[in-house]
């Protein structure tokens, strides 16, 4: 007995050291500067850019066209996103660059005459694509603050398509994996299969001519050489070869809009976060206002009591996420009090530490009145104190699986994002409500969640991550991870993580973020749980009091922290 006790014990410690010390990834620390993103090459091409003498928003634009041609998962100009840029005299942006409803939208498209949602339509295949975003936001960024001339931010993508680029393990097991949806949706023209009609391999060379020509045309004509002219055509043909909505007067009418960053006190913390139509900045802000009044660095990272309080801190604020948030163009989201102080105590204080909240006791909060899955981040700060944080999507993995035929890239499945039916759970098992039904030309609400933390009005924290609705989870738990739990940066997102959502009722967990006692203990209080691989891939870069920056670059995926010599 004593025996078997030892070796359980033994397995349990050396499970948790393995995975502390042989998954795990260096720490990168830096004087001058940082890049952190999901891909060797795209971390790369950034960093040279500010080798340059380029700013972080130089950086990040060349990060992201890398990313498009060397991680298509998630990478894209196919797609959209968010950025939260504050400069080097602190002053703070938040720029929309999401997808939205094509015009010939409407509230039940994914709907059957009985009012069913039809399975898969707002995820894949053409009518799950929103009008792409990337490139304007891109484009806008740059006219606004880019330093170096935009060819010489695209270019290196350009390079990297036509002479193509080793595929990593991971990358060669996701298009392989993907093959099948490939084919199934794209049988005019085959792009990222093997033309050998083998499976891809680990540093198999994959080369993009056109998705080359395409990053060329952006080269010459900036965001005109997507949204008009040949690539926008080659966007209408494939539409019209498959049905789709997408129209010239949608690509013509994109425009990225310029919003309000959530600004949210946590002690001496200063979190700056993305506003709606992104649920990040609000749910951090709430998530964070509920955790503050508790001794978190005394109970420590692993504590029945921290996972608690987080559990039912994460409980609440999907809750709240179902039922108030949404395109702010289109509905008004009751921003203020959703991240009132006092409501955010109001509604942690129901929690009860002898025994779970079941999700079905927790509602949205209420107000008397309104007031008037795939994706991939970069964090990058540049020498001047510059700091960018970008969050961008297709959705699922490889979006819809379609290509756009000459052009070499795929298009997003970011309909799916909104609420196809009041109350039916989407990918990513969110639920949601008028506030996020579809209107034509509206923005479908997001979960991506990148976020700066100032610490008395001084840069300390660039983070932010892909993972659907675990987005806004594992910025949390990163943020709390460094910044309450002592970690060091490359420690707090290499951390085991876990998610919890309100509906379904059960919390998700990676391997060895509870022990099984630990878990048995908090399953007799009421919690439910169920495994999941990883949740996650956090790029995040801290500043230590003496101004050096530590990258954090995930272990789960191929992501990549270089400091500036
Ligand atoms: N497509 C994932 C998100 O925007 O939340």
């Amino acid at each position: 007995m004593k025996l078997k006790l030892f070796l359980f014990v033994y397995v349990l410690i050396s499970s948790n050291l393995l995975y502390s010390q042989s998954t795990i990834k260096s720490l990168v620390e830096s004087k001058k500067g940082m890049v952190v993103s999901t891909h060797p090459l795209a971390s790369e091409i950034g960093r040279s850019i500010l080798q340059k003498g380029g700013n972080a928003i130089d950086a990040a634009i060349a990060v992201n066209f890398a990313l498009a041609v060397c991680h298509p998962s998630a990478g894209n100009i196919g797609g959209g996103g968010f950025m939260v840029f504050r400069n080097a005299k602190g002053k703070v942006f938040a720029l929309d660059f999401r997808e939205k409803a094509p015009l010939a939208s409407s509230k039940d498209m994914y709907l059957d005459a009985s009012g069913n949602v039809i399975p898969e339509k707002s995820f894949v295949g053409i009518f799950s694509v929103g009008v792409p975003g990337t490139v304007a936001g891109m484009d806008e960024m740059h006219r606004k603050f880019g330093s170096l001339p935009w060819k010489v931010l695209i270019q290196p993508a350009v390079d990297l398509a036509r002479n193509g680029h080793l595929l990593t393990f991971r990358e060669a097991n996701g298009l392989n994996a993907n093959k099948s949806d490939f084919i199934k949706e794209n049988k005019d023209h085959s792009y990222l299969i093997n033309p050998n009609n083998i499976d891809w391999r680990k540093d198999d060379l994959l080369i993009q001519e056109d998705l080359a020509n395409t990053l060329e045309r952006i080269l010459t004509h900036k965001s005109k050489g997507f949204y008009q002219g040949k690539t926008a055509e080659l966007i209408i043909n494939e539409m019209r070869r498959h049905h789709g909505i997408i129209t010239q007067k949608d690509l013509s009418s994109y425009q990225a809009v310029w919003r309000k960053p959530i600004v949210q006190s946590y002690k001496n913390l200063q979190i700056i976060g993305m506003p709606p139509p992104s649920s990040g900045g609000i749910a951090l802000a709430q998530l964070m206002g509920m955790v503050e009044k508790y001794p978190l660095s005394t109970w420590g990272a692993a504590s029945d009591s921290t996972v608690q309080l987080m559990i039912e801190a994460e409980r609440r604020v999907f809750a709240d996420r179902a039922k108030w948030l949404g395109d702010p163009d289109f509905v008004q989201v009751p921003i203020k009090s959703l991240v009132d102080s006092a409501y955010i105590q109001n509604r942690i204080s129901s929690m009860d530490f002898v025994k779970a909240t079941p999700s079905s006791a927790i509602s949205a909060g209420q107000f008397a009145g309104y007031e008037s899955p795939e994706t991939t981040h970069y964090s990058i700060v540049d020498a001047a104190g510059n700091a960018v944080s970008i969050t961008t999507t297709l959705n699922n993995s490889y979006g819809s699986k379609v290509f756009v035929g000459g052009a070499g890239f795929l298009l997003n499945d970011e309909m799916d994002d909104f609420s196809a039916k009041a109350g039916a759970p989407n990918l990513y098992g969110l639920v949601g409500s008028k506030a996020n039904e579809i209107q034509p030309n509206k923005r479908m609400l997001s979960s991506m969640t990148p976020t700066i933390i100032t610490e008395n009005g001084q840069l300390k924290m660039v983070v932010g991550t892909p993972g659907g609705s675990t987005i806004i989870t594992s910025v949390f738990q990163v943020v709390l991870n460094a910044l309450e739990f002592g970690m060091n940066m490359q420690q707090a997102v290499e951390y085991p993580r876990f998610h919890q959502q309100w509906k379904p009722e059960h919390t998700r967990i990676e391997p060895n973020r509870l022990s099984l006692t630990q878990m048995e203990r908090l399953k007799k209080k009421g919690y439910e749980f169920t495994n999941s691989a990883s949740i996650g891939l956090v790029e995040a870069i801290l500043v230590l009091p003496s101004g050096h920056l530590q990258g954090g670059a995930d272990s789960r995926g191929d992501d990549t922290a270089l400091g500036l010599d």
